[in-house]
C-alpha cells in the first residue's frame, strides 16, 4: 500500500429529511441527539474520486474542479487512515451534479461517496452499516445516504450504534420530490452544523424538539409502513416547521427563508387545496422540498416555478444507495 497508488470512486445521492436531525449529544463523536428519518433523491448526487498518493505530503481536495479546503476532508480521512493503519496522503476529486452548501444536503451526499470511495481505496471492505457509522462522522445526515428510498437514523449512545438503516414502504414508487430552488442556489450564510449547536445553546424551543422528534418517527414509520403518503406528507410539514420555529427562536435567531420560500409554501397549500398532492420540507437553506406523488410531480413543478424568486424546480425520484 505505501509505495503504489490506490484509487477508488464511488457515487452517493443526496437525501431530504421527513424527519430532521437537528442538534447533536455528542460532538467529538457526531452522535445526533434524536434519530431522523429521509428519502435519499435520484436527481442530486455527488461523485468522488479517492487516490491515496505516497508522493503527497498533505491531502489535497477539489471540489467542482476547483481546489477546496481540505480540513474536514482531512480529519475525515485520518479515521479511514487510523482503521487501515496506513499514512498515506490522498488526493479527492468530487463534483455534484447540484448547488454545494446550500441547503441541498451536499454534505449528506458528498461525505457518504467520501466514505465509500476512501475506505475502498484504503482496502477496506466495510458493510452497509459500518459506512454509515463512518459517513456519520463526516455529517450526521451522510449515514442516511449510504441507503437508498427511504432511510431511518438511529441516535445511539454509543459510536456503533448511532447509524442509519433502509425502511421498505409501498410508498417507495410512488413518491416524488420537487425541489424549489429559491435565491438560484447561493451558498448558504451559516452551516447546518454551527446552527444547530447555536439553537440547541440558546433556543428555549429546543427542549421541545427534543421532545417531539421520537413521537413524530413513530408516526412516520407508521405512515411508512401503511403506505399512507397523507399521513406522511402533514408529519414531514409540520415536522420541518417545527426544526425551523426551534432555528428562528435562537437568540439571535437563525432564519433560513427568504420571501420566496414563504411564497412557495402558500403555492403547496394552494395544490393541496385543489386536491394535488404536495408537502413542504425545508432545510438548512431558503430551498422547498415538496414531497407528492408520481402523477401530481408535473402539476407541483410547474405551479411552483411560477413563484416569484423560484430560479429552478427539479423532480426527483428516490435514488439508490451509496456504490
Ligand atoms: O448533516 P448536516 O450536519 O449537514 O445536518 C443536516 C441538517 C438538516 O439538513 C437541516 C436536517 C437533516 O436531517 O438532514
Amino acid at each position: 500500500m505505501s509505495s503504489k497508488l490506490t484509487t477508488a470512486t464511488a457515487r452517493a445521492c443526496a437525501n431530504i429529511a421527513l424527519v430532521k436531525y437537528w442538534g447533536k449529544r455528542d460532538a467529538l463523536l457526531n452522535l445526533p441527539a434524536t434519530g431522523s428519518l429521509s428519502l435519499t433523491l435520484a436527481a442530486l448526487s455527488t461523485q468522488t474520486t479517492v487516490t491515496f498518493d505516497p508522493a503527497l505530503a498533505a491531502d489535497e481536495v477539489e471540489l467542482d474542479g476547483r481546489v477546496a479546503p481540505a480540513h474536514r476532508v482531512e480529519r475525515f480521512l485520518d479515521l479511514v487512515r487510523a482503521r487501515a493503519g496506513i499514512a498515506t496522503r490522498a488526493r479527492v476529486v468530487t463534483a455534484n451534479d447540484f448547488p454545494t452548501a446550500s441547503g441541498l444536503a451536499s454534505s449528506a451526499s458528498g461525505f457518504a461517496a467520501l466514505a465509500v470511495a476512501a475506505s475502498r481505496a484504503a482496502g477496506l471492505a466495510l458493510d452497509p452499516r459500518e459506512l454509515s457509522i463512518l459517513a456519520r462522522h463526516g455529517s450526521g445526515s451522510a449515514a442516511r445516504s449510504i441507503f437508498g428510498g427511504f432511510a431511518r437514523m438511529h441516535s445511539g449512545d454509543r459510536d456503533e450504534d448511532a447509524y442509519a438503516e433502509p425502511i421498505a414502504s409501498p410508498l417507495l414508487d410512488r413518491v416524488r420530490m420537487v425541489i424549489a430552488i429559491v435565491g438560484g442556489g447561493a451558498p448558504k450564510a451559516r452551516t447546518s452544523r454551527d446552527a444547530m449547536d447555536h439553537t440547541a445553546a440558546t433556543s428555549p424551543l429546543y427542549r421541545g424538539w427534543l421532545e417531539l422528534v421520537p413521537h413524530d418517527l413513530e408516526i412516520a414509520e407508521r405512515a411508512l409502513a401503511a403506505g399512507d403518503l397523507v399521513a406522511l406528507g402533514e408529519l414531514a410539514e409540520a415536522n420541518a416547521f417545527a426544526m425551523h420555529a426551534s432555528a428562528f427562536a435562537a437568540r439571535p435567531a437563525i432564519i433560513y427563508w427568504q420571501p420566496a420560500t414563504l411564497a412557495v409554501l402558500e403555492e403547496v397549500n394552494r395544490l393541496r387545496a385543489s386536491g394535488v398532492a404536495a408537502w413542504a420540507t425545508i432545510d438548512a437553506g431558503p430551498h422547498v422540498k415538496v414531497l407528492t406523488t408520481a402523477a401530481d410531480a408535473a402539476r407541483v413543478q410547474a405551479a411552483v416555478r411560477l413563484v416569484d424568486g423560484v430560479t429552478a424546480a427539479t423532480i426527483s425520484a428516490a435514488g439508490a444507495g451509496a456504490s
